[in-house]
This record gives structure tokens, sequence and C-alpha cells, in this order.
């Protein structure tokens, strides 16, 4: 089969990692890839939202399976396109992707459908949001309706605050239409967990639990990021609290949004929050998370192309999914300066040595290579993945690597995995 992935990211790279191992593959391309994808893959310079530069390379090579990473392409309805072609694609229909690609649409079909989830109001004009906030509750949580690229939510303690985050959204407009609408609502306190299931529009295949680390600076301090680093199991989600989960939220919204006529086939992700009331959802993501993926994509015994397709054919009930019971811990290495602004270009040298280390794989997230040297490319650089017999071993491995590894400006946080060694 010739596959193609469609991404850049850390996420990616783990995709194409993984689906290159499947028996199936004859050839796999990667549009755009990266510095690190194109040792496994073809890299084609398409971007990952051309979707009619895609459409046309998927028919001219005679791509038999594709598969998108990121959100944008979804919400803009690629997998709608290339199956009007006759093409098979896995992902949701732009109407399955509006679950992420709109906080109004998610909250709205999360009230109506009894899907536990925080409290909360839409608004459509700054005044009556700055109204509202003056009730004086807080803290509270401030959302653009849109995409904005992990950065549309704001956690407010202070009126000043929540003033601020309506100004940016919603009279600054730097998240543009996306912010054309905001959601205010109540916040909620416990901890997260990043729970991502297969899905073919009727079965819920749910993948083991994972976490992220979404501040930028140790002790979850500092903005908010893509994530820092990630690892799974998460020892938060007990066998218990995974059935509340499966029943209450996950199948929940799969007949949901068959009522409401939509088949989702793909990855949903759903951001927990788990309180003292139990799971609760933050957002729903129409895709794999990153850099969720990095660790999960390390456990995952089964045959990946193999799940994917049984998606594809509405045949998940068949299949079931077998991981490797060891834990596994990414730490991303950024760019001096992200989430704000960061310099490119520098050359990563050390990758070899950490990647020689038995179980340990340097996933890329923002790399490029040039003149046969990878330089960095992006925000999040790489994704130090490695297993070990508990998550402490994880760790310890994940860290080794990551000192082996050297670049201009590196930084990463250096407590990742510490909630897990606490449990
Ligand atoms: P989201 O993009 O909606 O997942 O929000 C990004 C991050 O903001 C989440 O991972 C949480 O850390 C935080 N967050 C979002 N909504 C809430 C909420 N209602 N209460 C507390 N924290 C929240
Ligand atoms: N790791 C968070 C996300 O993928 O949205």
């Amino acid at each position: 089969m010739k596959v193609l992935v469609v991404g850049s990211g850390g996420r990616e790279h783990a995709l194409v990692w993984k689906i290159s191992k499947s028996d199936a593959v004859s050839r796999i391309y990667c549009a755009p890839g990266n510095g690190g994808i194109s040792a496994v893959a073809e890299c084609v310079d398409i971007g990952a939202e051309d979707i009619k530069g895609l459409l046309s390379f998927a028919k001219k090579e005679k791509i038999d399976f594709t598969v998108v990473g990121p959100e944008a392409p979804l919400v803009a309805g690629l997998v709608d396109i290339f199956e009007k072609e006759g093409l098979k694609v896995f992902g949701p229909v732009s109407k399955g992707a509006m679950l992420e690609g709109s906080k109004v649409f998610s909250k709205n079909f999360m009230r109506k459908h009894g899907i536990p989830t925080a409290d909360f109001e839409v608004f459509s004009a700054p005044g009556k949001a700055r109204k509202y906030i003056k009730r004086g509750e807080f803290p509270l949580v401030i959302k653009a309706d849109g995409l904005a690229a992990g950065k549309g939510v704001f956690v407010c303690s202070s009126g000043p605050e929540a003033e601020k985050a309506i100004d940016v959204i919603m009279g600054k407009e730097i998240f543009g239409a996306a912010g054309k609408e905001i959601i205010i609502e109540e916040c909620l306190k416990g901890e997260e967990a990043s729970i991502l299931a297969f899905c073919d529009g009727d079965t819920v295949l749910t993948m083991d639990s994972s976490q992220d680390h979404k501040r930028v600076f140790d002790g979850d301090k500092g903005p908010n990021t893509g994530g820092m680093g990630a690892y799974s199991p998460a020892p938060v989600i007990t066998g218990a609290l995974m059935e509340v989960i499966e029943e209450k939220i996950l199948r929940r919204t799969v007949r949901g949004l068959k009522k409401e006529g939509i088949k989702y086939k793909g990855v949903i992700y759903a951001g927990i929050m788990v309180t003292e009331k139990g799971p609760m959802v933050l957002e729903f993501n129409v895709r794999f998370g990153d850099p969720e993926t990095q660790p999960l994509l390390m456990r995952l015994k089964t045959d990946l192309l193999d799940v994917m397709k049984a998606v594809s054919e509405e045949k998940l009930d068949t299949v079931k999914l077998s991981w490797d019971e060891r834990s596994a811990v990414c730490v991303v290495m950024a760019s001096g300066g992200y989430p704000g602004r960061y310099g490119k270009g520098f050359e990563i040298k050390g990758l070899g040595k950490a990647a020689a280390i038995d179980d340990v794989f340097v996933f890329h997230a923002g790399t490029v290579e040039k003149d046969g040297k990878i330089l960095t490319d992006g925000g999040r650089v790489l994704g130090v993945t490695a297993l070990g017999n508990s998550v402490d071993k994880a760790v310890d491995k994940a860290y080794g690597a990551v000192r082996m590894i050297e670049f201009k400006g590196a930084f990463y946080r250096k407590d990742i995995g510490r909630k897990a060694l606490i449990k």
C-alpha cells in the first residue's frame, strides 16, 4: 500500500515511524514532513493545509491511504473532499471536526447530550461579556471559539485579567474570525489527562491513558504551549475512571454525533479534568495529540495501519489493541523563547548518540535537514521518548538521552512525569 501522512510535527514523525512498520506498506510519503521524517518517509513539499495540492498528489501517486495529523485540514474538509474523489483517508469529516473547530459547537453539543463539562455561557459581543465578568466570580476561563493553535484559552483569576482576555480576543482580534464568539466557563480543579480513542462511527476503541504538560515551565508555570512533554499510562486514570470516561463521555459523544447525522471516523481525543465530581471534558480534539502520540505509539504493539483501515472500513469491532506494559515518557526539547519568538536554523548535535540508547526514540518536531545537517526549524524541536519498566526508569532514560543533545538556546522541562512518580 502507498500511504501518505499529512503534517510536519513530532506527532507525524511518530505516525510515520509506526505506520512504516506495517507489512502492508510499500511506500510512505509525508507532506510536508521534517528533518527526521525524511529518514523514514519520502517528504513532499506540500503544506498540510494545501488541500488541493494534497489531493492532486494523492491522485497522481495513486495513494491507497491518507492519514491526517493536524486539525486544521480536517476542519477545512480534507476528508470530505478526498472521500468524494474515492480516496481512503483517516480522520473525521468537517462536521465531526467541528468538535474541535468550534468551542461553541462543542460546548453546546456537550450540554445537549449530557456530557460532563464545565458550566458555560457564550458571548458574541464584548460588552455583554464584560458585564458578565462583573459578577466577580473568579477564577474563570475565557476561550476563543475557533482554532487558535492552543493559544486561545485564558485562565483568569481577576477582573483585570478577564478584561484583558476579552480585549485580546474580541477587541484586538488576535485570532481573527476564531474570536468572533467567546466562551466564559467555570474553572475546573483537578488533574488533567488525555484520553484518545479510535472510532469508526459506532465502535469506540479506547487507547491507554496519557498526560500532557501544557505549561512551558516546571511546576506547571508560565504560558500554555502545544505541550512540553507527555507520558503514558497516566496513573491518575484508574480502571474505574476509564470506564466512566468511556461510558459517560466517549460513547455518549459518538451516539450524540450519530443522532445529529455525523458519522465520526478517526481519533477522538477527550482532554479530561479529573475533578471531585468525576471526570469532565475540558475540550475535544479530533486527531492524535502532540506530544501524547509519541509515548502512546512507542507502547502500542498492534499494527497501527490495520487499526486505521478497520476504522475506515467500519470494522473496528474486530480489533483489539495490545500495549507494551512498560511506561513511556516524552521530553520535548524546545527553542529558546518558545512559545513566544525564537530563532531557527541552529545545528542540532548528539542525535546519533541519543538514538543509540536502547528503547529511546528521538522524534523530530521542528527540524529541517540541510547539507547533511539537522537544524532547528520550529518552537518545539524534538520529542525525546523512552520506554522503561517503571515511570522513573523511563524518565531517567529520556533525560539521559536529552542531555546528549545540544543546540543553541535549547531548553526543556525538568519535571516531565513527576505527577506520575508522586503516585
Ligand atoms: P483547551 O484548549 O480547552 O484544552 O484548554 C487548554 C488548557 O486550558 C487545558 O489543558 C487546561 O489546562 C486549561 N483549561 C481549559 N478549560 C479549563 C477549565 N474549564 N478549567 C480549568 N482549566 C481549563
Ligand atoms: N497535546 C495537546 C494537543 O495535542 O492538543
